[in-house]
C-alpha cells in the first residue's frame, strides 16, 4: 500500500509524512498556487519533502508541445531521484511520457478519465497512471467502474503500470477500490485526517489511558 499526500503545503504535507505512513507527495500547478507557490518553488518544494522523508515527489512538466514537455521534464528530473515526472494525458503529455519513460525517468500520467488512457499509458511505459474520480463522479460517469477497468485491464495484460488514485472523495472510495487491488492513492490533508478520525478509536484511547491512570 501506497499513499501521498496530495499538497504542496508544507506543514500539510510534513504532518503527513511525519506519520511514516505516506511515501511521498504529490503536485500539480494548481496545487501548487494554491498553496500560494509556483513553478519557481519547485526545487525548495523537493529539498523540504525529501529531507521530511518523502520517497517519492511529483512534479508537472508544463507546455503544449511534447519537445517542450520532454525538455520540463527533463529539468524536473534532474532536481533528483525521487522525482517522478507528471504528464496530463493529452496526445502531447502521453508522448512526452513515451520519451521520458524510455529513458528511464519514473512518470504519472495524470488527469486520465478514460480505461482507453490507461491502454495507451500502458503503451507508453508510464509507471503510473492517476485518474481522477471525485471529478469522473461529478461528470456524471461511473468513476468507481471506470477506475476499476483501468486497474483491471493494467492487471490483466501483466502491465508495470499502475493506478495511483486521485481526486479522492473520501476514505470509503478507498476501501472500495482497494478492495481489488488498487493500492496507490493521493489525497488532500482534509481526506487523510479522515483515516485517524473514527469515534470509537478515540473513545478507546481515553478508555485505554483512563486505566493506566486508575491502576494502583
Ligand atoms: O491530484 C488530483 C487533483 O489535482 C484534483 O483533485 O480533489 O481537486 O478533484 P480534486
Amino acid at each position: 500500500m501506497r499513499l501521498y499526500a496530495d499538497t504542496a503545503d508544507r506543514s500539510a504535507a510534513e504532518g503527513l509524512l511525519a506519520t511514516g505512513l505516506f511515501a511521498g507527495v504529490t503536485t500539480n500547478p494548481t496545487i501548487l498556487r494554491r498553496a500560494g507557490s509556483g513553478v519557481d518553488d519547485i526545487p525548495a518544494i523537493y529539498r523540504w519533502a525529501t529531507e521530511s522523508g518523502a520517497r517519492e515527489v511529483f512534479f508537472q512538466a508544463w507546455g503544449e508541445d511534447t519537445e517542450t514537455l520532454v525538455e520540463r521534464g527533463r529539468e524536473l528530473r534532474g532536481l533528483g531521484d525521487e522525482v517522478v515526472v507528471k504528464l496530463v494525458a493529452s496526445r502531447a503529455g502521453t508522448a512526452a511520457c513515451a520519451r521520458l519513460a524510455a529513458d528511464g525517468v519514473p512518470t504519472l500520467l495524470t488527469a486520465v478519465y478514460d480505461p482507453g488512457q490507461a491502454m495507451v499509458a500502458a503503451a507508453a511505459g508510464a509507471t503510473y497512471i492517476a485518474p481522477y474520480l471525485r471529478r469522473l463522479i461529478a461528470a456524471g460517469r461511473d468513476g468507481h467502474g471506470d477506475v476499476l477497468a483501468m486497474h483491471e485491464l493494467l492487471a490483466a495484460t501483466g502491465s508495470g503500470t499502475k493506478v495511483l488514485l486521485a481526486s479522492i472523495p473520501d476514505v470509503p472510495s478507498m476501501v472500495a477500490l482497494a478492495r481489488h487491488g488498487v493500492d496507490c492513492f493521493t489525497m488532500a490533508p482534509a481526506i487523510a485526517e479522515q483515516f485517524f478520525a473514527d469515534e470509537l478509536t478515540a473513545e478507546a484511547v481515553r478508555t485505554f489511558e483512563d486505566a493506566v491512570a486508575g491502576t494502583p
